[in-house]
Parts: C-alpha cells; structure tokens; sequence
C-alpha cells in the first residue's frame, strides 16, 4: 500500500481530525438514510478503542461558503450517537475558539462533531489559511471520506500537508477493493458507475475505459448519453451541454474495444 493506515499510527490520548462525509439525506430534520454514517463506524471505533480524542469534520450540501441552517450537520449527531452507542458532541463551528474550545474539552474515547466545513469559503477555495485553523485542533489527519476523496478541498488536500495523515478504514477498504479491480484484473472486467454528473467524471470515464472491458453508465448520467444519442429525456436530469463530450467518450471508448452498456441498445431500454 502507498498510504498510510491505522495501524501505523500513535492513538492514545491523540487529537484525531477525521475527514468523514456525512453529506446524507435528511427530510424534514431527520437522517433518512444513514449508510454514510455506518461507513464511518469502523473507523470512529478503532480510535474510541485506542483511546483518541475523535474529531470528526465534514461538508454537508453546498452552501457556498455561508452559514445556511438547513445545511446544518447538527441533526446527524444524535443517529450516529446511537450507531455508536455512546455520546456525540456538537460544536457550531468547525474552525476558531468554539471549535478549539469543544476540541480541549474532549477526554480519550470522546467523540466531537465539528459543524459543516463549507460554511467556510475557504474550504473549497482549499485556502491554506482554512487549512492551518482545521489543522490547529489536530495532532493526526484521518481520511476517511472516499466519497468526497475527489475534492481538492481544504479538509482532504490542505490539512492531509500539514498533519501526519492516515486512511481511515473504509477509505482503506475502498482503495483495496479499487486496486483488486483495476490494477490486476481478471478479465473480463465490467464497470457500473452511477451518479448524475458525467462534467465531474469526464476524466475517471476515460481512465476506466482503458481498463474495462465493459462500462455500464447509470444514474442520472445515462441521460446525458442518451441525449447525445437524441433520446427524449424529458425533464429527467440531464447535462445537455455535455452531449459533444459523451459523443467523444462512446467514440473513445469504441477505439478502446470497451463496451459501453445501456444507451446504445434501445432494446435494452424497452426492457
Ligand atoms: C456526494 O454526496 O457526492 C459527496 O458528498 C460529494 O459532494 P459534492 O458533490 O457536493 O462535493
């Protein structure tokens, strides 16, 4: 493994800043779905085992840099409280003397929330000095946070430079699973990628249609192909202006003997 994990680090009575992604549905104030915070369990566990002072951080929505209370992460600490079986601290603000003060407060084995990082425009921005003040309440950096690992944000990129920094588990899992797949793969090799943005993606598209032999497009993404093949898509989401570039990734991908599944195949959609 080329990254640093759990087992190579110091714990004990440690501040462990640990990058999460908690970005997860909630309706009308509550969790609606808390697989992202189970995801995060293993990792909070280990460090409440080894007696660290967890700090978890994260973004929640995308408030563009203001204090939005919708966009608040307050209503996930009570589910991952009872996930975790023990008490989840709150602090409202991820940076600054609120956050140091929550952060001194802590005991071996504790757990803190801090509030959401992209109240702060700077954590975007990756702003170096965001960076130092995330930093400033850490001793250990913990990326744990594959869903947001292709952000180069403050809190994945600017704090991973300043502090002495470790996969978290499930990040671990999925890097190992991901080089399973992709590096020494037994062929045939089918892909299934979902979301709803091919512009966020166009690069991981082409890097995988160079190790597949097959790709499945879903989600919403799958419109936007459609679409390029001139397939009504009705207000289904849709990059209409992407059409030219999923144009060049069939193109790309025919050139590179990898099947792209779903779109080309009207018989598969009138299944
Ligand atoms: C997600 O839900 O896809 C991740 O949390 C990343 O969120 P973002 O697209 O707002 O950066």
């Amino acid at each position: 493994m080329t990254f640093r994990t759990l087992d190579q680090a110091q714990l004990a009575a440690k501040r462990a800043l640990v990058r999460v992604d908690f970005n997860v549905p909630v309706k009308e104030g509550e969790v609606a779905d808390d697989a992202r915070l189970r995801c995060a369990l293993p990792t909070i566990n280990a460090l409440r085992r080894a007696g660290a002072k967890t700090t978890l951080i994260s973004h929640f929505g995308r408030p563009k840099g203001k204090s939005i209370a919708s966009m608040s992460l307050r209503p996930v600490a009570a589910p991952l409280a009872k996930l975790l079986g023990a008490p989840v601290a709150f602090a409202e603000d991820c940076v600054g003397p609120t956050a140091k003060a929550a952060v001194d407060a802590m005991k071996p084995g504790e757990v803190l929330l801090l509030e959401n990082l992209r109240f702060h425009p700077g954590e975007e921005a990756n702003d170096p000095n965001f960076a130092r003040a995330l930093a400033a309440n850490g001793d250990l950096y913990i990326d744990d946070a594959f869903s947001a690992a292709h952000r180069a944000h403050a809190s994945t990129v600017g704090v991973a430079r300043l502090l002495p920094a470790f996969a978290g588990e499930d990040l671990r899992r999925e890097l190992q699973a991901l080089r399973a797949a992709l590096d020494h793969p037994a062929h045939p090799v089918l892909g299934i990628v979902g979301g709803s943005k091919v512009s966020t993606k166009l690069d991981m598209l082409l890097n995988l249609i160079l190790k597949l032999d097959r790709l499945a497009i879903g989600g919403g993404m799958a419109n936007t192909f459609l679409f390029s093949q001139g397939w009504p898509v009705g207000a289904s989401i849709c990059e209409k202006d992407l059409a030219d570039a999923a144009r060049d990734i069939m193109a790309f991908a025919e050139k590179h003997n990898c099947e792209l599944l779903h779109w080309t195949s009207p018989s598969f959609l009138c299944r």
